[in-house]
């Protein structure tokens, strides 16, 4: 592949060929950022689960290894986690000093081919001891089994107060995540249930659970339970004892990570060096529409990572999250606009389809203000702001190709509000020819939205439809691609 394809990402990670859903597996290890993830390597949908690899030194460019976890005779390999063992508490290392890396994963079984839906799903592990270019099943497979239909999506951790291992999986059907400990990755006991709480209008599956810093507060942080709830994502914010995770919010309380359509399956880096904070990295999709996309020869891409800090407000946390540093390294010559007025609507002076854009604005008092990115001929992805209602929408239906699925085009953001600061919005979003992700109010609410515009759409502009919008800045930098 060239990644020069039509719609191709230029600076989100999307496998060379093929399928991928879930990203799996997300570890930082000597120096190396891992994402495997669910791949399929027979084809451009959905099956032959099984998990790719790609290495990254900076979380922006990434390199493809060869498949980590390939699918066997009886079972797929379905999505899950990875952790170093440092203390070669699994006994998988074969020499001293070396340090086994070990996958936790759903084994999806299904006994009699014929019979699909008639399956089982067991958690298993496999074990690498050259840095994650080979993997090793484990023969003692599988780890945890509660001869349950629907039980996945292992995410696992080192949790340093009880010297122990902690698993998080999720029974989609029950709204529950569970969660296992182990001394050595390869027996676990069960210590609590959470849920059923926050969004249970679908299925739960991708479950994390980690320690997020809290903004002005060093050394301060809260635990942050995650889920997917098949269509989107919801957060919990509370505390963990080693045994129990206690949400602190009423739990009828719904959080988003991501308030846009595309934006499932997303979990955190284990392992990462201290002092980093938390690393999020989502699938840029939605199981809506997910295997119509109009891309060839691959299909689907990873969300930005995202740095992760919990900000508190009176008594409530929220979750803030950062497209990560290193992206700033691809930005070539921004233009900028200073101190302008809009009324209607007024061309940016730059184009294109890859690009960064910051703004701060302030909105007209009544009305709906906002950005059109891919531009031209009476069509735009739009990012609005309602100053009556106070929410940011992002709207697709007038992009480019959205005839591929009937739902495609009207499946669009979730309703959040976003307070203006001051009188002020501030805006900063990533178009990347097929995914657009924005970040508003420093990423207090995010929306990751694709849209499969022309090559000819490609202009930018401001707009205010009633009364007078400042702009006090915007700035787009063209971004240069992450693929030679
Ligand atoms: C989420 C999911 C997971 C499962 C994987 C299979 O998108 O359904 O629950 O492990 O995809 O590919």
């Amino acid at each position: 592949p060239t990644y020069k394809e039509a719609y191709r990402p230029q600076f989100h990670f999307s496998p060379p060929h093929n399928w991928t859903n879930d990203p799996n597996g997300l570890v930082y290890y000597k120096g190396e950022y891992h994402l495997f993830y669910q791949y399929n390597p027979m084809g451009n949908t959905w099956g032959h689960m099984s998990w790719a690899h790609a290495v990254s030194k900076d979380l922006v460019h990434w390199q493809s290894l060869t498949l980590a976890i390939p699918e066997d005779e009886k079972n797929m390999i379905f999505s899950g986690s990875c952790v170093v063992d440092k203390n070669n508490s699994s006994g998988f290392a074969q020499k001293p000093g070396q340090i086994p890396m070990v996958a936790v994963y759903t084994a999806h079984i299904i006994p009699d081919k014929s019979k699909p839906d008639d399956y089982l799903q067991t958690q298993h592990i496999a074990y690498s001891l050259d840095d994650g270019r080979s993997w090793t099943k484990y023969t003692g497979n599988p780890v945890l089994d509660l001869h349950k239909k629907d039980f996945r999506d292992p995410k696992v951790f080192w949790y340093e107060p009880g010297r122990k291992w902690i698993m998080v999986t999720v029974l989609p059907n029950e709204h529950i995540m569970q969660f296992h400990g182990s001394p050595d990755l390869k027996t676990w006991s069960h210590l609590s249930d959470f849920g059923p709480a926050g969004d249970i209008s679908g299925i739960w599956e991708c479950p994390d659970l980690l320690q997020v810093p809290i903004n002005g507060q060093p050394g301060k942080s809260k635990w942050v339970l995650l889920n997917s709830q098949q269509f989107t994502m919801q957060y919990f914010v509370g505390t963990f004892d080693g045994t129990v995770f206690h949400n602190e919010n009423p739990a009828d309380t719904i959080l988003r990570p991501d308030y846009g359509p595309d934006f499932y399956a997303g979990i955190t880096y284990n392992n990462l060096p201290p002092g980093q904070d938390p690393v999020l990295i989502g699938w840029a999709n939605n199981w809506k529409y997910a295997q119509a996309i109009p891309t060839s020869p691959w299909r689907s891409a990873m969300s930005l990572p995202r740095s992760l800090r919990l900000k508190k407000t009176s008594n409530t946390f929220t979750l803030l999250q950062q497209p990560v540093k290193a992206l700033q390294t691809l930005r070539a010559a921004p233009t900028e606009w200073k101190n302008k007025d809009i009324s209607k609507e007024e061309a940016f002076p730059a184009k294109g389809q890859v690009l960064e854009l910051g703004a701060e604005l302030i909105p007209a008092k009544a009305g709906i203000c906002g950005i059109k990115l891919a531009a031209a001929d009476g069509r735009a992805v739009i990012i609005s702001y309602d100053a009556a209602s106070q929410q940011v929408t992002v709207n697709r239906s007038k992009t480019g190709n959205v005839d591929f699925d009937k739902q495609f085009a009207n499946v669009s953001s979730a309703v959040t509000r976003v307070p203006l600061q001051n009188g002020k919005l501030r805006l900063h979003a990533f178009l990347d020819k097929s995914i657009l992700e924005v970040y508003a109010n420093d990423g207090e609410v995010v929306l990751t939205t694709q849209l499969f515009p022309y090559a000819s759409l490609d202009g930018i502009a401001f707009f205010s439809e009633n009364g007078v919008t400042r702009i006090i800045s915007a700035k787009v930098w063209p971004l240069h691609t992450i693929w030679q």
